[in-house]
């Protein structure tokens, strides 16, 4: 247990360069009075207390602004930075050295049942405000963007970014550029484009009417010359 605790405290130390004291950090790291919380209620979940899990869990929530189910699974040196907004699930299964921001939602889709929230590998970042939703697996050393939504399995070392989530790099290496969602078309900028064009064209004509017109009036100025442009005058 104190060798947990141990673990929790130098978890906050290697991933937020801001704590300062062993003391500032037990009495105003509110991600570690979640995980604390969240280890009492899942002891009494495992032994079938399960409403009593539940105010404990429901009271740290409201403490800390953490909601995690007391069945969840979540393994060593789990790091919830800021913390406010964050939501665990059930059936959720959490890796070693896991880094979670604020606004995370570790969810279900509402369409499955029994097992509905995804398993996270170790090591892995979860930006602020990403949802990962689904039974599906996040596989070790992944970063899940901020603000991203997943809905699909990500393999190891892979990088996922957006809504839907899409992999941007996989070991080390940029993927997917063909499926740049970034790069689509867009038919409102197209048009303008296009629109632009015309009058840039339109423009370049009128212009050069205007001085061939000037021309033929230059050699006589008392016989001002009439150019006819697509059956009218200029
Ligand atoms: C995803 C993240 C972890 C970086 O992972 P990474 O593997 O180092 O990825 P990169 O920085 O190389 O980015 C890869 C691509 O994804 C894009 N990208 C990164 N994060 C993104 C996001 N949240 N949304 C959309 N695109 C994003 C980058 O612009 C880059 O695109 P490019 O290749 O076209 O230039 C980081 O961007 C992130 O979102 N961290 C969360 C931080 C956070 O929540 N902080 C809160 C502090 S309070």
């Amino acid at each position: 247990m104190l060798r947990h605790i141990k673990s929790d405290i130098r978890a906050v130390f290697d991933n937020d360069p801001a704590a300062r004291s062993m003391f500032e950090v037990v009495f105003t790291y509110s991600g570690l009075h979640a995980i604390w919380a969240h280890r009492v209620a899942h002891t009494l979940f495992k032994r079938k207390f399960y409403t009593l899990a539940r105010i404990v869990s429901q009271v740290s929530r409201f403490m800390t602004g953490i909601e995690i189910h007391p069945g969840a699974r979540i393994g060593n040196r789990l790091f919830i930075d800021h913390g406010m907004g964050v939501v665990i699930g059930e059936t959720c299964e959490i890796g070693d050295d896991v880094v979670i921001y604020q606004g995370v939602t570790l969810g279900g889709t509402g369409k499955e049942k029994g097992k509905r929230h995804p398993t996270i590998g170790s090591n892995v970042v979860i930006g602020s405000g990403a949802k990962v939703l689904g039974s599906f697996r996040v596989g070790e050393n992944c970063n899940i963007g901020s603000n991203s939504v997943v809905l699909r399995e990500v393999p190891d070392n892979s990088t996922v970014v957006g809504n839907p989530g899409r992999i941007v790099k996989r070991n080390g290496q940029r993927v997917g550029d063909r499926l740049d969602h970034t790069q689509l078309p867009d038919p409102v900028i197209e048009m303008f484009r296009s629109m632009q064009n015309e009058i840039n064209t339109l423009r370049a004509e009128v212009n050069s009417l205007r001085e061939s017109s000037v021309a033929v009036r230059e050699p006589s100025e008392q016989q001002p010359v009439k150019i006819p442009v697509g059956g009218g005058e200029l």
